[in-house]
């Protein structure tokens, strides 16, 4: 094809794709010929007939149609072609600097003490001027974009702060990023946050949705799921923005201040957001937090907060930063969502360790883009409208069912109750009456003195208890069995196929092909899945001791203490022989148990209780048969940004268990706390945090969130 052609095809190429089909339909008529035989002259004859830039503009382009048309998309076009050499992953891409998050502020009155807090440590007056800048948190992905004399060379994620993603190609698809720059320093570090729309969003799920593919639970997902795909082809074709707030490693300064270092920015192109505004006191933080919380619903897209920063950038210096955030910034985060609906019933979910957990189903009501259906209830003492010390929580006002109950998230946490409407409580509503047996077994239910829980006592016998220690025996940090999840545990289980660990590892034998061929009949089960899984069972007929004691689902002995108990005990003989010893509480074998460092009286007693039943050490004994049980090494915690910190955890913690955090911390090195002190390093807060986030934000301890600190052991 002629080269002039070409160009005359990129001259007239629209900056969007067209909302005629037909016109849509055009452009990719003369599109497609040029991209294959583009692609076959650079791929097959080495010649190309494009530059990069063309051949990517033209492919955006066509793209950029499909998204728009998703009728129009052809197996065939590029556009639908993976990468020739499929990458395992992203590169990873250290950060020069590193990139930060922020601390948080909740309400105003942490706000006045983030002031307060900035004036004590540079001694400035309280009738002196400390000048802020105040713009919209976006709820998207961080990204740092390197310029190298107005180039763009490379585009990386936060990851966790220190190395991350490098998303180049992709960051190359949006638009609102320029390619190059004129007039800026020699070496510029472009900080801000990729987004998507409210409306880009909600096609894209429209598009998932009609070509099979599961929706995205929110923007920041979808964000994040089209920045971080290896074929920047998909990226383009979902539209990305970004917005600049911030920046690293600079030849030159921007400016002097953050106000006008974000006025630069925005000369150079970048699209920085209009609702920044420059505010001389707290009051004008405050006012224009209102201001952006009543733009909110209209903005178009996610916003979680307001970012307050000093402005003048030589005071910024002087603040610097704590280990993962600036002293000079802090997120004032928005009041969580709430939604109305009707609490339609409780029900009680039994665990692993028998605890009651009442759970309230809700008729779905959407709360922040989400729609939520159940909401967790706690205990029966938070049913019933008071708290663990017996004071009142909601006023005292009980939740029953039937109640009309104002439900709020923030972030992702699951959803809680946080006030009943008894203006609409049905007249025949009654206070909920908690089982005193359990639901699943009909096993007495007990609630120890000082305990908020209530448990079955039925551990042998309770389908519930072994379908969730089933579940937690295959679970990631147990043994890890690939094909055996959640579901199929609970389907074998109700087929009676697998009722105790021992059974999983003569499930071939009992049910796989060689003999009955019953589970390849079983519906979701081929010869190929039925044979992986298979496989894997046998990979796991040998474990660690560490494993294998995590797996046994021992009151109190999450990763970390199994780790531990492995380390010390060496073979499961010895640990074995050790507790079933100890089980004399004033022999010198309880003694020498308890005195192990790791082990307090709490562990050591659910040790030797879970050692107690006749039944459980048979079930433990057919299980061993099956296994080949290696020593534990010593955890290497080299490279862990964390090791020697001592951390406390407060708030609610939606991605795991108090316990799963904890050991987790304590494999990478660090020191779990109860509480907060001078010797804290960080604080991981979240939702619903108190009195510790307020001490460590007094004391000036390092308060980041749960996602903060994953990313930080991330490492
Ligand atoms: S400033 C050193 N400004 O929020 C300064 N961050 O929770 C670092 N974010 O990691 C960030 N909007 O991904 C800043 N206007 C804004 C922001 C913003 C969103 C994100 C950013 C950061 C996270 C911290």
């Amino acid at each position: 094809m002629a080269q002039t052609k070409i160009t005359a095809l990129l001259d007239t190429l629209p900056d969007e794709a067209p909302d005629a089909v037909a016109d849509a339909q055009d452009w990719l008529e003369r599109i497609d010929p040029v991209l294959e035989q583009a692609n076959q002259a650079y791929h097959l004859d080495d010649d190309p007939i494009l530059s990069d830039q063309q051949f990517d503009r033209l492919k955006r382009f066509a793209a950029a149609i499909e998204a728009k048309h998703p009728d129009l998309i052809s197996p065939q076009r590029v556009t639908q072609q993976v990468g020739a050499s499929p990458k395992a992953g992203f590169a990873k891409l250290k950060h020069q600097q590193r990139m930060m998050s922020l601390g948080n502020a909740f309400d105003e009155s942490d706000v006045i003490e983030f002031d307060a807090s900035l004036r004590r440590f540079l001694n400035i007056a309280v009738n002196d001027t400390l000048s802020y800048t105040a713009e919209p948190k976006i709820d998207g992905l961080s990204l740092s974009l390197r310029f190298e004399n107005g180039a763009l060379i490379s585009a990386a994620t936060r990851g966790d702060g220190i190395t991350g993603e490098d998303v180049t190609a992709n960051a190359r698809t949006i638009s609102d990023i320029p390619q190059t720059l004129s007039g800026a320093p020699d070496i510029l570090e472009v900080r801000g946050e990729v987004y998507m729309s409210h409306a880009d969003f909600q096609a894209l799920n429209a598009r998932q949705a009609s070509s099979g593919g599961k929706p995205f639970a929110n923007p920041r997902n979808a964000a994040a799921g089209s920045l971080r795909q290896l074929d920047p082809t998909i990226t383009a074709a979902r539209p990305l923005r970004f917005f600049a707030y911030s920046w690293g490693v600079l030849s030159a300064p921007l400016g002097q201040s953050q106000t006008g270092a974000l006025a630069r920015l925005a000369d150079l192109g970048f699209s920085t957001n209009p609702l920044t505004a420059t505010c001389s006191s707290v009051e004008d933080l405050l006012d224009h937090y209102a201001t952006i919380n009543t733009a909110r619903p209209d903005l178009g897209y996610d916003i979680d907060g307001v970012v307050y920063k000093v402005d003048d950038l030589s005071l910024q210096e002087r603040l610097g930063f704590r280990s993962t955030t600036p002293r000079w910034a802090i997120a004032h985060k928005f009041a969580a969502e709430e939604a109305v609906t009707k609490l339609e019933r409780i029900e009680i979910q039994v665990g692993r360790t028998g605890a009651l957990s009442p759970v309230a189903r809700l008729t779905p009501v959407t709360v922040g883009g989400v729609v939520v259906s159940n909401a967790t209830l706690h205990n029966a003492d938070y049913i019933a409208g008071r708290d663990s010390t017996g004071a009142p929580i909601r006023d005292g006002v009980d939740i029953r069912e039937g109640d009309w109950v104002t439900i709020y998230r923030a972030g992702d946490v699951i959803p809680k109750v946080k006030d009943v409407d008894l203006a609409r409580r049905p007249k025949d509503a009654h206070p909920y009456e908690f089982p005193t047996t359990c639901p699943e077994c009909g096993s007495d239910v007990v609630r120890e003195p000082g305990e908020a829980v209530a448990r079955c006592t039925g551990a042998l016998i309770c389908p519930a208890q072994a379908v969730e220690k089933l579940k937690h025996f295959v679970s990631r940090a147990a043994f890890d069995i690939d094909g055996l999840g959640a579901k199929q545990v609970e389907a074998f289980f109700d087929m009676d196929w697998v009722r105790e660990p021992a059974d999983i590892f003569t499930l071939k034998a009992n049910h796989g092909p060689g003999q009955m061929q019953q589970l390849k009949s079983l519906e979701g089960w081929g010869e190929t899945s039925a044979n992986n899984l298979f496989d894997a069972i046998e990979d796991r007929r040998t474990i660690s001791l560490a494993r294998l004691i995590f797996a046994l689902g021992i009151r109190h002995v999450g990763e970390t203490s199994a780790a531990m108990l492995a380390r010390h005990f060496g073979t499961w003989q010895a640990f074995r022989t050790a507790i079933e010893a100890a089980r004399d509480h004033d022999g010198p074998d309880w003694e020498t148990l308890n005195a192990i460092d790791g082990v307090g009286q709490v562990m050591a007693g659910a040790l030797v209780d879970f050692f107690h039943e006749d039944t459980a050490r048979a079930a433990m004994d057919r299980l061993v048969e099956h296994l080949t049980i290696e020593a534990a090494e010593a955890p290497t915690t080299d490279g862990s940004a964390v090791a020697g910190k001592t951390v406390v955890f407060t708030g609610t913690l939606e991605q795991m268990t108090r316990a799963e955090a904890k050991a987790r911390a304590e494999a990478l090195g660090a020191k779990v706390a109860g509480s907060v002190s001078a010797r804290t390093d960080i604080l991981v807060a979240g939702p619903g945090a108190g009195s510790k986030l307020k001490k460590a934000q007094d004391l000036g301890v390092d308060v980041m969130s749960e996602d903060d600190w994953l990313a930080l052991i991330r490492t």
